[in-house]
């Protein structure tokens, strides 16, 4: 069924026959109707260059018995999904194999996203959706798609309107966390585990986990912690270990997914005038003036780098007021030993996207 125009709020899912996107679908399709007040209504747009997998999917989606609206889009149908999308999701791309790290994917993914940027700048309503970006390396194409989207929309403040999709870090930091504190021998008193914040980019040492603004992480050893920090770093690998060639994350991934879109539901229903989250974002726009106040502070302590992952504030006009304050909050060992390195390492991916 196609989508039209009055119905309440479509997400686009571009890339939604690969292994995060079918499982995110379904996520989308069997919870999006819970989470919304009951005169709204949900539609979900499938898109993919995989035709005959797109079609499956949306038949197959479109049996379950929820509310939620599917239609599916192939080739160059991708406009119909795009219209009126008040978010777009995108898991297409090429995922990693044992050996691989993801800065081998830039070459490849590079290219299908600086397409997508093209198409979304084409058919979407540059000052109302919101892009989640997915694919890897995060670190590097963020900085593609908002280069691309500033290129089709001189003058819009596009870069506030990208967000790179970083929540795995969180999901793992906490799940790891509550492992390591059940061991540890203390009974969790909820069956909701921690929350880690959880800072920097998405690869290796650019993931910075903060434990110690977690009051159940101060019981543990500083061995403990160390050894934590580098599992949540490199959980990634573990996955693309244990697939051994069949791909990398992708149901823990649809889960954290689901999580960020469930997040902004209340915003996209105007229930709420801002929500709050942590995304990989452009801190400075097309001009590189810092986006407001709040980025200016944050590029002081993080040595200019334009973009960066942070807790911040997210209103209908896109990225707004970011939680510069946490590297002040954070423990000098996190500081000194997680954040130096990060900072290092994320200027590299940030220039390699630049120039891409
Ligand atoms: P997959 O190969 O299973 O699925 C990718 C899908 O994208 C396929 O269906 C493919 O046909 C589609 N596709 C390719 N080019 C396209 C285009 N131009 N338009 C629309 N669709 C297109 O891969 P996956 O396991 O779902 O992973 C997807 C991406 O997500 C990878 O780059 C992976 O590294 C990344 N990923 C990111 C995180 C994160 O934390 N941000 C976590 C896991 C995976
Ligand atoms: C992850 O963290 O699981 C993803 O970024 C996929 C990968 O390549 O590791």
């Amino acid at each position: 069924m196609p989508h039209s125009v009055n119905e309440d709020i479509k997400i686009t899912v571009v890339g939604a026959a690969g292994g995060i996107g079918q499982s995110l679908s379904l996520l989308l399709k069997t919870q999006l109707a819970s989470l919304l007040p009951s005169h709204r209504h949900a539609h979900l747009a499938l898109y993919d260059v995989n035709a005959d997998a797109v079609r499956g999917v949306t038949a197959d989606l479109s049996h379950i018995d929820t509310g939620v609206s599917v239609s599916g889009y192939e080739g160059d149908g991708i406009g119909g999904a795009l219209e009126h999308a008040d978010v777009v999701l995108i898991p297409a791309g090429v995922p990693r194999k044992p050996g691989m790290t993801r800065e081998d994917l830039l070459a490849i993914n590079a290219k299908i996203i600086k397409s997508l940027g093209a198409s979304i700048a084409k058919y979407c309503d540059l000052s109302k959706v919101f892009v989640l970006l997915i694919s890897n390396p995060i670190n590097s194409l963020v900085p593609v798609l908002v280069k691309e989207l500033e290129a089709h929309a001189p003058g819009l403040p596009v870069e506030r309107r990208v967000f790179g999709i970083t929540r795995l870090d969180a999901v793992r930091a906490s799940t790891f966390l509550h492992e390591a504190t059940v061991r540890a021998g203390s009974t969790p008193k909820s069956n909701t585990l921690p929350y880690v914040p959880v800072i920097g980019g998405h690869s290796g040492e650019t993931i910075v986990p903060l434990f110690s603004l977690v009051p159940g992480a101060s019981d543990l050893s500083k061995d403990t912690l160390k050894e934590l920090v580098h599992r949540v770093q490199y959980g990634g690998d573990e996955v693309v270990k244990a697939k051994n060639g069949a791909g990398s994350a992708t149901l823990s991934m649809a889960h954290a997914a689901y999580k960020v879109v469930e997040s902004f539901i209340p915003l996209l229903t105007g229930s709420v005038p801002s929500i709050e989250g942590t995304f990989y974002v452009a801190l400075q726009d097309s001009k590189g003036q810092p986006i407001n106040a709040s980025a200016q502070k944050l590029l002081s302590h993080i040595n200019g780098l334009p973009y960066f992952a942070v807790p911040l504030r997210v209103t209908s006009a896109g990225v707004d007021e970011v939680d510069a304050g946490i590297i002040e909050r954070m423990s000098l060992f996190e500081r000194e030993r997680l954040l130096a390195p990060c900072l290092g390492k994320l200027q590299g991916n940030i220039s390699t996207g630049l120039s891409l």
